[in-house]
């Protein structure tokens, strides 16, 4: 079974309720959601492998060790997956990009399939799927089921609210994959959204509503 990593930290707290808040706009928004998605690669990258290298100081030369250029994918799930990826490029900017395009459907709930592309290699990557909502867990397992199929083997999920059914869903369909989270919510409601969360995540990111 995959583990569960609620990221615990105040600045995590702190900025987690600004981002709920309906009294937060589109650009504090979008700002936030950054800052949560780095603090959370912080965290999900902490077992990624390092190759040891020297190091010449001014000084002396040392041991070092570094991240493989091509080793990390980051793999956000469109639309609102998007806000998250300069997050994590602050940390690893050699990451490669790739993309799932899903949406739920707002009677079934169910994952509509409109886009895929990844980087080459990336049987070989550590990848990171993000969105920053995971709910009924469906758009997630889906995106999941795709990059398997790209070849992907060692993926980890990265999101910034969660809720318990989502959290079942994707242990269930995908045991191998970690999910990392600010904040583990309540519940969903009867439309399929999470209480108390902060309302549709693509909207509030791109001010479409
Ligand atoms: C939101 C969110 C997830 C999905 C989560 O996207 O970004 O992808 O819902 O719901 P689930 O866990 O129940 O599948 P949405 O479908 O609203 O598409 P959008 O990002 O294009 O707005
Ligand atoms: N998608 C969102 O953007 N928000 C939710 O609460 C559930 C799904």
């Amino acid at each position: 079974m995959g583990s569960l990593k609620v990221v615990d930290h105040p600045l995590v707290k702190h900025k987690i309720t600004l981002l709920r808040s309906k009294f937060t706009d589109v650009q504090r928004f979008r700002e936030l959601m950054q800052e949560l998605s780095m603090l959370l690669a912080y965290e999900a990258t902490r077992s990624i492998p390092v190759e040891e290298t020297t190091c010449e100081t001014p000084l002396t030369e040392t041991k070092g060790y570094l991240i493989h250029p091509g080793q990390i994918a980051i793999i956000p799930i469109l639309r609102a997956g998007l806000g998250m990826v300069d997050g994590l490029l602050n940390f690893m900017p050699m990451a490669r990009v790739g993309h799932v395009g899903l949406y739920r459907d707002h009677e079934s709930l169910q994952p509509i399939e409109y886009y895929s592309k990844f980087p080459e290699g990336i049987d070989q990557m550590e990848v990171f799927v993000v969105d920053p909502m995971l709910a009924t867990g469906g758009s997630v397992a889906h995106a999941i089921d795709i990059v398997k199929r790209a070849g992907a083997r060692k993926i980890r999920f990265l999101c910034v609210v969660s809720c318990p059914e989502g959290v079942e869903c994707l242990q269930k369909a995908h045991p191998d994959v970690d999910i990392f989270t600010c904040v583990l919510d309540e519940k969903l409601n009867d439309k399929g959204y999470i209480l108390p969360g902060l309302g549709d995540a693509g909207d509030r990111l791109y001010g479409t509503k």
